[in-house]
């Protein structure tokens, strides 16, 4: 199912939680909270007051980037907050592993984040314990830059390990994600489609959500008829 997770980062801080509901209003069906330090990103944000303070306003999902160094510390406090998805980089954590399980171990769902240089592979072993895959889309650390083509590639690349290996986790796209980039990641595999500046940028959030999820849902792959994905093998000599 292709969704929107619109980040807020881009929304009037003052009226979130109008924003919020207008984005709902026009599809929008993840909140998505980027968590930024100042240190892994150069950027700060907010933490787990934000989550608390968000919780009581939605009963929208809210997924949690944590873009922040010793990720474990924090992770109680964001569970106690009320965040349903927590999403950790690849790059800060040394034990990827036993923080996934932590995430879970607080009722969160698991998900692992990796930066535009990091390569997918790095994930293998650990793609059996998350919910999520968030592959980002640019550097992270601020809203409105430019789309990062080549993790397109990843994701199509990432959407054929999941199959290979008789997984279902999700996978997410962050960055630079607007109308005229959505249909690329969603046509490489994405579903969870976070949208920051394209959503809270010109114009209204109801209205642009709406477009958005248009152009995402049009470019979404058919479900075929034939149902050949699990019974049948392709034609051989194809690829
Ligand atoms: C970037 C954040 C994104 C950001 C996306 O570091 O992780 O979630 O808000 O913003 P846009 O959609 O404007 O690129
Ligand atoms: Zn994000």
């Amino acid at each position: 199912m292709i969704e929107l997770a619109f980040s807020i980062l881009s929304a009037d801080f003052a009226h979130l939680a109008d924003d919020i509901k207008a984005a709902e209003l026009g599809g929008g069906s993840i909140v998505h909270v980027d968590v930024m330090d100042g240190h892994f990103v150069p950027n700060i944000t907010f933490g787990p007051p934000m989550v608390q303070a968000l919780r009581p306003v939605t009963n929208l999902p809210l997924d949690c980037h944590l873009m922040i160094e010793n990720p474990d510390q924090y992770i109680p406090a964001f569970a106690e907050a009320g965040a349903d998805l927590l999403s950790i980089h690849q790059e800060v954590c040394r034990h990827l592993h036993r923080t996934l399980q932590l995430i879970a171990d607080h009722g969160m769902l698991p998900g692992v984040v990796i930066n535009p240089a990091t390569p997918v592979d790095t994930l293998i072993e650990v793609l059996p314990m998350v919910h999520y895959v968030l592959v980002m889309s640019v550097n992270p650390g601020f809203g409105g830059q430019k789309f990062l083509p080549f993790a397109a590639e990843k994701i199509a690349y990432l959407a054929e390990l999941r199959k290979q290996m008789g997984l279902n986790f999700r996978i997410e796209v962050d960055g630079g994600v607007a109308n005229d980039t959505v249909a690329s990641v969603v046509e490489a595999g994405a579903d969870m489609l976070v949208a920051g500046s394209a959503i809270f940028g010109k114009g209204k959030a109801e209205q642009n959500a709406k477009k958005f999820l248009k152009l995402a849902r049009a470019a979404a792959p058919k479900p075929s008829s034939d149902s050949h994905s699990h019974t049948k093998d392709k034609p051989a000599g194809k690829d």
